[in-house]
């Protein structure tokens, strides 16, 4: 979607360096290479798209199968000191190398790409100071920080913050440990994450064939690269983690800040009554997939089989995190050792942690619990099952979870039985050890080359898309602002609880026509909770009550009546509207639809800016508790933000006219700056910035 927004701008080539990589649409199912080779044949309009609009544009394309982006990134471009921003929320997963990197929508990325400034609200500064040492722990590790940071600041703590890790146990991680900590700081809502410059980093650097990048860090690290922490009021605010103390953590179900030390877990699965037995656990995604990781599973295993324990007992997923790990791990023998034990190594891209998990053993609708090493862990995320109740972790105890099959388990209390002689029923117990691993291995292997780099001469490129395709369209530009649109407007869907971008724009299957816009748009909040649907109707999911003929059904179908009506509308959204994923097609598909304005008690810093970008108006209530005065029928007009009125900081008025005719008023604010106002009046950004060149 960026690509087809970057060519309607209709500029010759990118401004700055581009980089795009094809991740998230290989479905697991079978194992890396036929899933691979699945995906080619399945999605080889988009990536006949991708590759000849990066060839077209002056782009780096990673092909499918060449790795996750995050892992890409770090592996080739994150540099100490550098600035990167990238289509997806965990882009901070560069702060593992001292490199600031910021999710952003599409919108974004392609105003950087068109060379025009990228802005962004200064945000706070978080200081958490690490003490103790993660050498010192038995099955603590990284993924345990964020973790616990998690439960302390919940999903939106980090709002409008950056999340700088300074003091003495920094030390103590390799360069792939601390990215898993800047990559799940985007659970917490965090602008971005960051370690100061360490020795781990320059190993990491030079393993990469980058020794000349960690000569010059080395050299102008201090003061330049190192935290600041020198001055007390640097800080806006700081936590401390001692790590000597630090538990390990299971987070879950359903929401990343959950976080149970693990030897509270067994009480809360009882207590809340999840399914205790597993049904499969998972090790990869972009936050814990590196050779590191990998080789921790390994030891596991083969501590197993050492004992007399052949297989794992759930099914076990494992991907590594790029074609180099894959080809590193594949020659030390990790993969024999986890294919030996039951395991499926998957190909080295998103997988089951984006919805891609063809899964068969579980039907749609049955309570289950997986466990996985991923970051995120909403309803549905890995298998569009709401029922699946996802639990997120380290790869270690991953690892151990898939031995043991069961959630109540403590690897540092409990024991796993070994059958010794089946006939007669004989068992021993046998307990794991903690993990041992090797921060780098002796040399990286590159494995097979699937980078297509940019092109110097375009001239003859086309970029291939089908006028007949259901997958790839280009775009059309949104109509500019018009007044009359914020008077007397229905209530599409009063949104109740946690609703994150998942919800507005679900994956999985969905992913198929991220390059449609009409197409995609048929999964607009189908998995969201309608607050004027009694819960005991199952319609309250997914569902809309047509504002003016009063029928229910799927909220897209509701919105694209409205559509062809020609009838403008609004949602209502709750606390934290539009969180998790940086998708943009949260932010396109109202809009597509005939949305003008959403109006919540709170939103998520990346999609409030894509709401922004593609000429939606994101309002907050000023008495959050006005919320719950919203009835089902309202109609809404604004004062306030009509041409003239509309001011940064200034409030605008709602005013509410019930179906009995009666009405009520209340204020409303909104965070648009002056620049952003002339995105509003223009239909998008992108308008915008069509009418800035063409003046
Ligand atoms: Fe992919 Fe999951 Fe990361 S979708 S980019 S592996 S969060």
């Amino acid at each position: 979607m960026a690509l087809l927004q970057f060519i309607s701008a209709g500029l010759e080539k990118v401004a700055i360096p581009t980089t795009v990589h094809s991740d998230h649409l290989i479905v697991s199912k079978f194992g890396a290479e036929l899933d691979l080779q699945n995906a080619l044949i399945e999605h080889h309009e988009v990536y006949d798209f991708l590759s000849s609009a990066s060839k077209k544009y002056g782009i780096g394309y990673w092909k499918a199968g060449s790795g996750i982006i995050h892992i890409i990134i770090f592996e080739n471009y994150a540099v100490p000191g550098g600035l990167i921003i990238g289509t997806d929320s965990h882009t901070p997963n560069a702060g593992g190398m001292g490199m600031l990197g910021i999710g952003v929508g599409g919108a974004d990325a392609v105003d950087a790409m068109a060379g025009m400034s990228w802005e962004l609200m200064c945000p706070k500064i978080t200081g958490v100071r690490l003490t103790g040492s993660l050498r010192n722990s038995r099955w603590t590790s990284s993924k345990d920080i964020i973790c616990k940071l998690a439960g302390i600041l919940k999903v939106s703590g980090g709002k409008g913050k950056i999340i700088e890790f300074f003091g003495p146990g920094v030390e103590s991680m390799g360069a792939t440990a601390m990215a898993t900590v800047c990559n799940m700081s985007a659970e917490i809502g965090s602008t971005s994450c960051i370690f100061p410059y360490t020795e781990a980093m320059g190993r990491y650097l030079a393993s990469t064939k980058r020794a000349d990048i960690a000569k010059a860090a080395n050299t102008y690290s201090t003061p330049l690269l190192t935290a600041d922490h020198g001055s007390d009021a640097y800080y806006d605010e700081v936590i401390e983690i001692d790590l000597d103390a630090l538990e390990p953590h299971i987070n879950g179900p359903f929401t990343p800040d959950l976080a149970h030390p693990l030897s509270r877990l067994s009480d809360a699965v009882a207590k809340n009554n999840w399914p205790a037995q597993l049904s499969s656990s998972m090790v990869g995604s972009c936050t814990n997939s590196s050779y590191e990781d990998l080789k921790k599973v390994q030891h596991l295993i083969k501590q197993a089989k050492a004992a007399g324990i052949a297989k794992v007992k759930v099914p076990f997923l494992v991907s590594p995190g790029s074609e180099q790990i894959r080809a590193t791990a594949e020659a030390d023998g990790i993969f024999d050792d986890l294919r030996d034990a039951g395991a499926t190594v998957l190909s080295s891209s998103c997988g089951p942690c984006v919805g891609q998990w063809d899964r068969t053993d579980v039907p749609k609708g049955e309570r289950n619990s997986v466990i996985s090493s991923y970051n995120r862990n909403f309803a549905g995320r890995h298998d569009s099952n709401s029922a699946t109740h996802s639990f997120v972790t380290s790869p270690e105890l991953a690892t151990v979870f898939a031995y043991s099959g069961d959630l109540r388990f403590n690897p540092a209390t409990d024991a796993v039985s070994v059958s010794t002689s089946p006939s007669a029923g004989l068992t021993e117990s046998f307990r794991f050890e903690p993990p041992e691993s090797s921060e780098l291995p002796p040399a990286f292997l590159p494995g097979e080359l699937r980078y297509q780099a940019p092109t110097l001469d375009n001239r003859s490129v086309q970029v291939q898309i089908d006028p007949g395709s259901d997958r790839l369209r280009l775009i059309r530009p949104f109509a500019p602002w018009q007044d009359e649109n914020v008077h007397d407007m229905p209530i599409l869907i009063k949104v109740k609880g946690k609703c994150t971008t998942d919800h507005i724009s679900p994956a999985g299957p969905w992913y198929k026509y991220r390059g449609h816009l009409e197409n995609i748009s048929n999964n607009m909040l189908t998995v969201a909770s309608n607050a004027f649907i009694p819960p005991t109707d199952t319609r309250c999911i997914g569902h809309a009550i047509d504002p003016e003929t009063r029928k229910v059904d799927s909220v897209p179908l509701v919105a694209q009546d409205l559509k062809k009506r020609g009838v403008k509308w609004c949602i209502i959204g709750d606390h934290n509207y539009g969180e998790g994923s940086s998708r943009e097609h949260a932010a396109l598909e109202p809009r597509f639809l005939g949305g003008i304005v959403i109006i919540a008690r709170g939103f998520a810093r990346i999609h409030e800016t894509n709401l922004k970008k593609q000429g939606m108006l994101p309002l907050t209530f000023d008495d959050p508790a006005d919320y719950d005065r919203i009835a089902e029928g309202d109609r809404i007009s604004l004062r306030g933000v009509q041409p003239g009125e509309m001011k940064p900081g200034k409030q605008v008025t709602m005013h509410v006219r019930r179906r009995d005719g009666s009405s009520w008023e209340t204020h409303l604010n909104h965070s648009f700056h002056a620049g952003q106002i002339q995105w509003l009046r223009a239909g998008s950004a992108l308008n915008h910035i069509k009418n800035v060149q063409r003046a």
